[in-house]
């Protein structure tokens, strides 16, 4: 007989409210990382980032409103927005904080955590957040030489002027806010904004082309890292006697995580907040060539250089702006490792990437973020903000008040998910003596008899006990079969409720039962429910 233990499971959140902290009491936000799995702790506890990001031109006094009624709107718990080095120092050594100020105050007001994103000498490849004062010293802080000696709008990674600017300007930011935050409302930062290079591999000034020629670091020639760049081990060579063919791709991603795992650990030294880097991604299914894409980021080909280069860096994120759910689905994989917390800092507003929300968590990550909150002072109507917002929303909405829940189940390893392929085909989840089958569809008796126009459809099961489970999801089915020793036995549902969660217990609304279970079980529609259900074998 399969054991039927009933479970309690209560979480007390003292003091918080979808968990943010009133009291200023807070302890230092951490990642932590246990038998390969990672949380993000705020206030001591599992934290998942609901997140959004505002547009790069959204950071201004002047255009918070807006961007306060999106967070309102979308029901995010973290706003992510950037810090411009061109305003915070705009005279050399003149630092200006009064954004900060500004930011953490209105944070507060509207209960929400804040991730800042330094844009400083890299953004999306280029140095345009570079303060003015840089800008016009080229020869000082110049920008990357083509390979046939042609300007490249991307800064050299190999200046230390340029290193010792931004980390100075950084160390100050960090100085600043570990007194300005002694509540903790920001709970994570961004060094930096895709960087790398578009447009030339590498630097192939004669500066660089010098370091090229030198010889590759020791830190870099240890066994592991090599094996992991599917190279020979050698323990001394040139760049390019090591790293042949990806030898210029090496270089570049080397010397950019050098560069900022100076910047990164020059603003730990003053506040040791955790911190990432994100990557403008490379097509992860065909290995192209680095000409292809975004060089010397921390795409996932180089994520065993970036570790080695830049440990002040707590993890490597990716952008997902790519389609498909292949594609998706093996990035997602990539950058989920032992050695690595899954986060996902930006993510292109459309309606079939909400999916992926499902798997982070399932994956125990920290946390997931659209790109692009606002309206970007187009003066958009609310009701076009709102529509564009709906499909987040709804999820946030129905995450928020368990999202304390779920950020320890998912790093408890107790959440499993699955998300609707392209292909629409059905999916099932191993649960020790239960099988469950997931069919794509808003089908009223069958899933498939209305197939998903888009493949959006997703599915989390939370496993609390043997026969226990909580089922959150939209446009699917879900039905269970007994496996194993209990193969063939005939079973029912115990009890299935549809409810919420409520400073960590479910209440229940209803129960459901006939046409809303039987027909192969229960049915998500468009918008997500959360079900608590228990099977029992007969
Ligand atoms: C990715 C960048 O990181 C963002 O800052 C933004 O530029 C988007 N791309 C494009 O809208």
């Amino acid at each position: 007989m399969i054991k039927k233990i009933s479970l309690c499971f209560v979480v007390i959140l003292q003091g918080a409210i979808y968990g943010f902290s009133q009291t200023g009491q807070g302890t230092l936000p951490k990642l932590i990382s246990e038998n390969g799995r990672h949380a993000l702790l705020v206030d001591g506890e599992p934290f998942f980032i609901l997140g959004a990001q505002a547009h790069n031109s959204s950071g201004w006094p002047s255009m918070l409103r807006q961007l306060w009624n999106a967070i309102e709107e979308v029901h995010a718990n973290t706003l992510e927005v950037p810090i411009y080095w061109e305003q915070l120092e705009a005279r050399q050594g003149k630092f200006d904080f009064s954004i900060v100020d500004t930011l953490l105050n209105q944070a507060r007001e509207h209960k929400a955590h804040l991730v800042l994103l330094w844009f400083a000498t890299w953004k999306n490849g280029s140095s345009h957040y570079m303060p003015e004062w840089m800008k016009r010293e080229p020869e000082k802080y110049p920008n990357i030489t083509g390979k046939d000696g042609r300007p490249v709008d991307s800064p050299s990674p190999n200046i230390t002027a340029t290193m010792e600017a931004d980390v100075n300007a950084f160390a100050n930011l960090m100085k600043y806010l570990k007194k300005a935050d002694e509540q903790h409302t920001v709970i994570l930062i961004q060094v930096e904004n895709e960087s790398g290079s578009w447009g030339s591999v590498r630097d192939y000034s004669p500066k660089a082309q010098k370091l090229f020629e030198g010889a590759v670091p020791a830190d870099l020639l240890k066994p592991g890292i090599l094996k992991a760049l599917h190279v020979p081990i050698v323990s001394e060579g040139s760049w390019q006697k090591v790293f042949g063919e990806r030898a210029d791709e090496y270089f570049q991603a080397w010397s950019v995580a050098r560069f900022i795992g100076e910047v990164a650990a020059g603003g730990k030294a003053e506040y040791a907040l955790p911190m990432y880097v994100n990557a403008a991604l490379r097509d992860p299914l065909t290995n192209p060539s680095a000409a292809n894409y975004e060089s010397g980021g921390p795409t996932d080909n180089v994520i065993p250089i970036w570790k080695a280069a830049a440990p002040a860096i707590d993890l490597l994120a990716p952008d997902i702006y790519l389609s498909g759910s292949e594609r998706t689905m093996k990035v997602i994989d990539l950058y989920d490792r032992p050695d690595n917390a899954l986060f996902v800092p930006e993510l292109g507003w459309s309606e079939d990437r909400v999916k992926y929300l499902y798997e982070v968590m399932a994956r125990g990550g920290i946390g997931f973020s659209p790109f692009g909150i606002d309206d970007n002072g187009r003066g958009s109507l609310q009701t076009e903000i709102s529509l564009r917002l709906a499909p987040f929303a709804q999820e946030y909405v129905m995450a928020a008040p368990m999202m304390r829940e779920l950020a320890k189940w998912g790093f408890e390893g107790k959440i499993k998910a699955v998300v609707e392929r392209d292909d629409h085909a059905d999916q099932t989840i191993d649960l020790g003596v239960w099988q469950a089958v997931i069919s794509f569809g808003a089908g009223e008796r069958k899933a498939s008899e209305k197939i998903n126009i888009q493949p959006n459809g997703k599915l989390i099961i939370v496993q609390l006990d043997v026969n226990k489970f909580i089922l959150i999801g939209t446009l699917c089915r879900i039905t269970f079969h007994p496996v194993d020793k209990y193969a063939g036995r005939a079973w029912q549902y115990l009890k299935v409720e549809e409810g919420r969660y409520d400073n960590g217990i479910f209440k229940s609304r209803r129960t459901l039962n006939g046409d809303e279970t039987d027909w192969g079980g229960p049915r998500f529609g468009a918008a997500p429910i959360v079900l608590q259900t228990e099977l029992i074998l007969r």
